[in-house]
């Protein structure tokens, strides 16, 4: 698996808020020059008004987006997992390619922008979710039903190849044999083909006449041999073949099932050509394919974050409107907890009497939670706040 190529937090505060040990200081201001002791990079995440209905509907899509919101992180590691494996695990190329509207997909989450000309801010906010995520699971369900069929194609030419150039055990035989290799055209016998591996070829030699009755003796023949098998043919009588094959079998010898025919060579050829052409045409409509999800479904995930900050920020600041949210970029995943401590130092106070920190920084909870807040989240932290890890 990859590293993550970027970690974010997304925050969102109400306008008046400041932080507690610099009360006149610009939140923008303070976290660029104190988070982190100024290692992280702050963005605005501008997130557009939406049509609201009542409160009992934000709080059922609280709920609602932060599935989504889940699923959605879901797909994209899926589509990173699918891309992975059609660039070979080139991690540097892998990354070169995650783009979201033709910018670098770190580009597009610091300088997010709503589409209102695909999801307009007239619709009521329940569209705009159905929309959202339909289409996003739309193109996760394409997508995989494209890796499915490419991964038969795949293992369809495999098989193919195998047909070509396996060992004597599996490869096709039609240009290995010649027909003085057989007994053609006998009423009675028949001339059988197996591929002994090398280490048991004295056993072989040593049993075959008596494995079933009407063998002929002497007529192991050695057809050819590659670096694990020689391929005899045996003649013995037709009516005694079905069960010679079976001996052959339970003896780790290998018979081929092989009737003598020019066609079948071509064909052979053929199924090669037609498997590869599929596997090429495949791997291609998948690569198109993945890479449009890519940037369809981090888009969309972006726009559903965006409803997910403006619902869990009017449940928590209230009406009207009236927050702001930022982008921080984190130095590495792993600043993630010393961030969020510094964060809750600074605005803890937001969650009222609900937060104090401990000693060690940590947020304590206790009982008075608002009655909304609550509702919307098991882990209710004081404030609108996500990590985003782009995969
Ligand atoms: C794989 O091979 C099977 C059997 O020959 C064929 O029916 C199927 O269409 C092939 N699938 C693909 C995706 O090429
Ligand atoms: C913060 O939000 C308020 C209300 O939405 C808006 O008027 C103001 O311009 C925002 N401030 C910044 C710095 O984005």
């Amino acid at each position: 698996m990859s590293e993550s190529i970027a970690s974010y937090v997304l925050l969102s505060l109400p306008s008046k808020a400041a932080p507690e040990s610099a009360p006149t200081t610009d939140i923008n201001e303070w976290l660029e020059q104190n988070l982190l002791n100024g290692k992280s990079q702050i963005n605005k995440f501008q997130i557009p008004s939406f049509k609201i209905g009542t409160l009992d509907q934000l709080v059922l899509q609280s709920e609602e987006l932060s599935k989504i919101d889940e699923q959605l992180a879901g797909s994209v590691v899926k589509i990173v997992e699918v891309l992975s494996s059609l660039y070979d695990y080139n991690y540097p190329l892998i990354n070169s390619i995650k783009k979201v509207d033709d910018k670098f997909v770190t580009d597009f989450a610091e300088h997010f922008q709503w589409k209102n000309a695909k999801f307009k801010l007239t619709d009521p906010l329940s569209k705009l979710i159905d929309l959202i995520s339909n289409e996003a699971f739309q193109l996760d369900t394409d997508v995989r039903n494209a890796f499915t069929n490419y991964n038969t194609a795949k293992s369809n030419l495999t098989a193919a190849e195998r047909k070509q150039s396996g060992d004597l055990s599996v490869k096709s035989l039609h240009d290995v044999v010649k027909a003085s290799d057989f007994v053609l055209g006998s009423d009675h016998l028949q001339t059988v083909l197996v591929a002994v591996p090398k280490n048991l070829q004295k056993e072989f030699l040593n049993t075959y006449e008596s494995l079933v009755q009407f063998v002929v003796p002497r007529s192991a023949k050695i057809i050819t041999d590659d670096k694990e098998y020689y391929l005899y043919g045996v003649t013995l009588f037709k009516k005694y073949v079905q069960e010679f094959l079976h001996a052959l079998r339970e003896r780790k010898y290998v018979p081929r099932d092989f009737v003598y025919s020019e066609e079948l060579l071509q064909e052979l050829k053929e199924e090669h050509d037609i498997a590869a052409k599929n596997e090429n045409r495949l791997k291609n409509d998948l690569i198109r394919l993945s890479r449009a999800a890519y940037s369809d479904i981090t888009s969309n995930w972006f726009h559903l974050k965006a409803i997910r900050i403006f619902v869990e920020s009017v449940l928590r600041y209230g009406l009207p409107p009236d927050f702001n949210s930022t982008i921080i970029k984190l130095p590495t995943s792993k600043s993630l907890e010393k961030a969020k401590q510094e964060l809750f130092q600074e605005f803890g106070y937001l969650g009222g009497n609900a937060f104090s920190v401990d000693k060690k920084g940590k947020v304590k909870k206790d009982s008075s939670l608002n009655e909304y807040a609550s509702l919307v989240d098991t882990e209710y932290e004081p404030f609108v706040i996500y990590p985003v890890e782009i995969k």
